[in-house]
């Protein structure tokens, strides 16, 4: 991977197909004539209807798809949300007659929600817009703004603090769970997806008088299925593992919105990561404390408390201008009239402005050399050559900062992680900080709340957060002459 001669620091070779993705793709290529025709049934059988049913306009949601417990903690979903996973698949189903599905239309603007971390709501906006979705503004633990279907695949390839892109199908007012099954079934999937995909269906909801989400999600699946087997004499099969198509009905007090999600699997899993090492942050947590840091990608950046990576990782990533997601495969791939050209052309165009060097000094020390070992593959693997970060067995405590001025963003261990006999970890760090650090900009997610007491120390700024379950604080140092003298005084 080294390209030392041209002092290159990413390979920017194409990744293989996985064998996964390859099949997705026959499959695809198989079922699409047969999906075609179904489609263009379903549009026939549609005008037909138009004239005797009047459909349920979709109307801007305005709450979010996602509980507060239950946002990014995909672990945690079961408590809060239910998906089908007790529906079995079903038997082989018979050949049918299938046409054209309708393409979305490139000027058509859809309403989107992007969840994300709880905290990183006003980064994610700022991300957004800087994509130039420019009506992008924060909500309950996510945000939202409208784009076209060229603009929600970007969205999934370069965001990097989104969790999901999921787009809003529909949105009415519901009292009984028999409204989420009218809704369900005035909604047209057809166009994008049919009897030849899977499906998975996910229920949420915040303050829902509904009994039970499992009955309702189950209500939105029959309601989806019906529809689908009305107008192409199929219905999907469920599947929870590795779906196709993938739908999520949000319930509030008094109405339901359902979603597509475009993303299939969650985004920060950028396709990197195999060697976790102890309590790894997610990929878009990293992403988040970076741009709460105020990290200047042309300036040194350190975590001496690396783990296997993450925050060091998606720096070098930011730095070079990687998409985040340029080597995963999405969910909108899997859908009806996926145009498959266009999609390249968006990634061919995001590749042509990747850089291939580093400016700055990205450098991680842990002092559990397995962490180190895990770094350095979660470095291959994100096609980073072994020189473009330093990643090193040491010890915080005595780790000297890797240029006169920088920043440090890290993620140290705490709570029930911090060992036992390292009481003092804190003030020993603290004391390495106050004597060599000044002129560096110093970011520690912690749950410890009263992290900068013990390290003595007054953050400038804190800004709540989550790390999976946990009540989190990113505190910012700022590690100037001034705090060492005060604390001599
Ligand atoms: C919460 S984990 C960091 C996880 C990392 N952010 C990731 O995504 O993989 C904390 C790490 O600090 C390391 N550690 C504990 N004490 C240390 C010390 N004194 N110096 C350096 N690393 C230390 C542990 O080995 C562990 O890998």
């Amino acid at each position: 991977m080294t390209d030392s001669k041209s002092g290159k620091t990413l390979t920017l070779k194409k990744k293989a197909a996985t064998p996964a993705a390859t099949e997705s793709g026959e499959r695809r290529k198989r079922a699409g004539g047969r999906a075609r025709q179904v489609a263009q049934q379903g549009r026939e059988r549609d005008k037909l209807r138009a004239a005797k049913t009047p459909v349920t306009p979709s109307q801007p949601d305005t709450t979010s798809p996602v509980p507060p417990a239950s946002r990014n903690q995909e672990s945690r979903q079961d408590h809060h949300t239910h998906s089908n996973d007790s529906v079995q698949a079903e038997a082989a189903r018979p050949h049918v007659a299938v046409r054209r599905a309708r393409r979305p239309a490139q000027t058509e603007i859809f309403p989107v929600f992007a969840p994300c971390p709880q905290g990183l709501e006003e980064a994610l906006a700022a991300e957004m817009q800087a994509l130039g979705f420019e009506d992008a503004e924060p909500a309950r633990a996510g945000c939202r703004f409208h784009a076209d279907w060229s603009g929600i695949l970007r969205a999934n390839l370069y965001s990097r603090l989104a969790t999901r892109i999921l787009v809003q199908v529909a949105h009415a007012p519901v009292q009984h769970e028999d409204d989420i099954l009218e809704l369900a079934q005035q909604t047209p999937w057809e166009r994008w997806f049919g009897a030849e995909q899977t499906l998975r269906v996910d229920t949420s909801a915040i303050r829902s008088p509904m009994q039970s989400l499992q009955y309702c999600n189950l209500r939105a699946k029959d309601g989806i299925c019906d529809r689908l087997r009305e107008r192409e004499g199929e219905r999907p099969s469920i599947d929870t593992v590795r779906p196709d198509a993938r739908v999520h009905l949000f319930l509030s007090e008094d109405s339901a919105t359902l979603y597509l999600d475009t993303s299939g699997e969650s985004l920060f899993k950028r396709g990197w990561r195999l060697d976790k090492g102890e309590a790894p942050l997610r990929e878009n947590l990293a992403a988040g404390l970076l741009a709460l840091s105020g990290w200047d990608p042309a300036q040194a950046l350190l975590d001496p408390f690396c783990g296997s990576g993450t925050i060091l990782i998606e720096a070098a990533w930011i730095a070079l201008g990687v998409p985040a997601g340029i080597w995963r495969p999405f969910g909108f791939e899997r859908l009806r009239n996926h145009d498959a050209r266009h999609w390249r052309d968006i990634k061919d165009e995001a590749r042509s402005h990747i850089a291939t060097r580093l400016d700055s000094p990205i450098v991680g020390y842990d002092l559990n050399p397995q962490a180190i070992e895990a770094a350095r593959a979660n470095l291959e693997r994100a096609w980073l050559t072994p020189d473009s970060i330093r990643f090193e067995v040491g010890d915080a405590r005595h780790a000297a900062p890797p240029a006169s001025s920088g920043w440090l963003v890290t993620n140290p261990p705490y709570g029930e992680r911090l060992p036992g006999d390292d009481v003092e970890l804190w003030s020993d760090w603290a004391q390495n900080l106050k004597h060599h650090y000044s002129g560096w900009q110093v970011s520690v997610i912690s749950s410890d709340l009263e992290l900068p007491r013990q390290m003595r120390l007054k953050p400038r700024r804190r800004y709540p957060l989550h790390n999976g379950a946990l009540d989190c604080r990113l505190f910012i140092f700022e590690m100037v002459q001034a705090s060492y003298r005060k604390e001599k005084q």
